[in-house]
C-alpha cells in the first residue's frame, strides 16, 4: 500500500492520477480507525478513481493537553486495517511541521455563529485548529471529493463554511453515523473506555433515541430537563451539554418551528474520556 511521509511524497504518488484526470477521494482522519473510518473510505473508493487517507493527529485542534497526548496512535494496526480495505489505497501521514510548514500554530478563522455554539462554546479554540490542519490537507491532496461523518455534526458545517472561505475546489460529502449494534457512535476515542464505561456509553444513543421520540410530542425544554436529569442520575457518564438545534444554524432552540429541521447534540464524559453524538429529530 503506498505511504507517504511527506507532502512532497503526496505530490509524486498522485502525479499519474491528475495528469489522467482521475477523481481523488479524500478521508482526513486522525487514525485509531474502526468501521466508521472504513464506511466513508468504502464509499469513497465507490465514487472516485483513487482514495487518499491521511492519518494525522493535528495537535492545533486539541484545547487540552492531556487529551492530545492520550490519544490513541496505533499506527501499524492502521495501516493493515486499510489495507485489508483496499492496498491501492493511498496513505499520507506526514510531520507536523511538514504538513505546517514550519510553525504548528491554527489561522484565526470567521466562521461565523456556526463556530460559537456547542463544541465551539466547550472547545475553545477547536475549529480554528479544524480549520488550519483541513486547508492545509486539502491544499495537499487537491481532492475532487472529501468525506465526513456525521457523528461530527458540527464540525460538517464548519468544514463546508472553510471551504466557501478558501474558495477550495473540493466537493463535501457528509456520511451518515455508524453505530455499533448496541447503537454506540463509532469513535476513536471509545478505544479508550474501561469495559465498564464501555458498558455504559450506549445510554448516549439511547437518550437521543428517546429525544427522537418525544419530539414527536413534547416541548424542547421538556427533553431538555428530562435528558439533563437521566444523566444527573447517572452512575458512570457525566453530561457536558444536551441542545437541540435547528440545523441551519446550529442555534439551540428553545421552540419548534414547522418549518425547521432539528437535532439534538450532546458531549459526555466516561472518566476522563469525552464523547460526543447528535440524532435527527424531524
Ligand atoms: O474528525 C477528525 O478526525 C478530525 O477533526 C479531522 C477532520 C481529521 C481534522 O484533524
Amino acid at each position: 500500500m503506498p505511504l507517504c511521509t511527506s507532502t512532497s511524497d503526496l505530490t509524486q504518488t498522485l502525479a499519474p492520477w491528475r495528469k489522467q484526470g482521475g477523481k481523488i477521494g479524500f478521508v482526513p482522519t486522525m487514525g485509531a480507525l474502526h468501521d466508521g473510518h472504513g464506511s466513508l473510505v468504502t464509499r469513497a473508493l465507490s465514487e472516485n478513481d483513487c482514495v487518499v487517507v491521511s492519518i494525522f493527529v493535528n495537535p492545533t485542534q486539541f484545547n487540552n493537553a492531556a487529551d492530545l497526548e492520550k490519544y490513541p496512535r496505533p499506527f501499524e494496526q492502521d495501516l493493515t486495517f486499510l489495507n485489508a480495505i483496499d492496498p491501492k489505497i493511498v496513505v499520507y501521514a506526514p510531520e507536523a511541521t511538514d504538513l505546517y510548514r514550519g510553525e504548528v500554530v491554527s489561522k484565526s478563522y470567521r466562521f461565523g455563529a456556526i463556530a460559537s455554539e456547542m463544541e465551539g462554546r466547550h472547545r475553545p479554540g477547536h475549529f480554528d485548529g479544524v480549520g488550519t490542519v483541513l486547508n492545509l490537507l486539502f491544499r495537499a491532496v487537491e481532492p475532487t471529493n472529501a468525506y465526513f461523518g456525521e457523528k461530527d455534526f458540527q464540525q460538517l458545517q464548519i468544514v463546508r463554511k472553510l471551504v466557501e472561505l478558501e474558495n477550495l475546489p473540493v466537493n463535501i460529502i457528509g456520511c451518515t453515523i455508524h453505530r455499533a449494534e448496541d447503537g454506540l457512535a463509532m469513535s476513536s476515542r471509545n478505544r479508550r473506555l474501561t469495559p465498564e464505561q464501555l458498558a455504559a456509553a450506549p445510554f448516549i444513543y439511547k437518550t437521543l433515541k428517546k429525544a427522537q421520540e418525544d419530539f414527536k410530542h413534547k416541548s424542547i425544554p421538556a427533553i431538555v430537563r428530562e435528558a439533563e436529569a437521566a444523566f444527573a442520575a447517572h452512575p458512570i457518564l457525566e453530561l457536558e451539554y444536551f441542545e437541540i438545534a435547528g440545523i441551519h444554524n446550529l442555534k439551540t432552540a428553545y421552540r419548534k418551528h414547522p418549518s425547521n429541521t432539528y437535532r439534538a447534540f450532546l458531549a459526555a464524559f466516561a472518566g476522563e474520556v469525552r464523547l460526543i453524538d447528535n440524532m435527527g429529530l424531524n
